[in-house]
């Protein structure tokens, strides 16, 4: 019961490797938030955790993640562990890439986390909490067809390398997770765009099965105990090789 008395708010509750992540801190005694646009997932989740407390809210609008993070501290008196995990993820040419899809891929993926931490932090600071960051092979590597979506996942980790750094002399922690692919709805719902050359992709296709959502909860949870005392700043790769080579 690594997490007895913490309260956690983890965004992207409602799929993948948000729910298995609330499910992981759940079980290791954590009070959860979870945060998702999705209420029905949301939803289940909740019930799958026994009971968790949620808010339905899209991260895209900055006013949204200031308000969950105050709603967590006043439904819970306090905040140790933010997991900004929410996610959305596109392949397309980067010459038919939209306005809109651009600006959602970042409103998403980048700005959301920038924001929730800019709320938590305060918070935070009180409990010598941290953060964890979703962040992806992605933001490490040059992929093609997915431009907007490496963008997205290098704010995250130059987030997360900034803000260790400028509370390094607090006892926040701030760290990133970067998986390659993992099994889950944003998987499974990827479509490649026509005329694709399959060649350029084979550097982030790897060799492996993909990972598993809960194998990325317990990484999550290690990252976010107190086990993990001396860890801020990091970029923690799970990703099967594939920026290894
Ligand atoms: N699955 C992978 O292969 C993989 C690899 C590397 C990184 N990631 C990252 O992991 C994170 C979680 O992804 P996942 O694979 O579990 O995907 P998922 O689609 O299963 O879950 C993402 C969740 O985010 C929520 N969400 C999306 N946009 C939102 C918005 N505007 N407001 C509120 N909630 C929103 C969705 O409703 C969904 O419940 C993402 O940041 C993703 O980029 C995933």
């Amino acid at each position: 019961m690594r997490f007895d008395g913490k309260v956690a708010l983890i965004t992207g509750a409602g799929s993948g490797i948000g729910r298995e992540v609330v499910l992981r801190l759940a079980s290791e005694g954590a009070t959860v938030f979870g945060h998702d646009r999705d209420g029905d997932r949301l939803a289940e989740t909740s019930s799958l955790a026994g009971g968790i407390s949620t808010r339905i809210g899209d991260v895209t609008d900055p006013a949204e993640c200031t308000a969950a993070v105050a709603a967590c501290v006043a439904a819970h008196g306090r905040l140790d562990i933010l997991g900004n995990v929410a996610g959305i993820a596109r392949s397309e040419h980067v010459l038919d890439v939209t306005v809109e899809q651009y600006r959602a891929m970042m409103a998403v993926n980048a700005d959301a986390c920038f924001f929730f931490c800019q709320a938590a932090i305060p918070h935070l600071l009180e409990t010598d909490g941290n953060i964890i960051n979703i962040a992806s092979n992605a933001g490490v590597m040059g992929q093609a067809y997915t431009v907007a979506y490496c963008m997205s996942k290098g704010a995250v980790v130059q987030l997360t390398r900034s803000l260790a750094m400028e509370f390094v002399k607090t006892k926040l922690r701030v760290n990133a997770i970067a998986p390659s692919g993992v099994n889950t709805n944003l998987v499974r719902g990827f479509q490649f765009p026509e005329n694709v050359d399959f060649a350029l992709m084979a550097p982030y296709m790897g060799f492996r099965p993909m990972t598993e959502p809960t194998e990325i909860a317990a990484l999550f949870a290690f990252i976010a105990s107190d086990e993990a005392r001396s860890m801020t700043g990091a970029i923690v790769n799970i990703d099967n090789g594939v920026t290894t080579g």
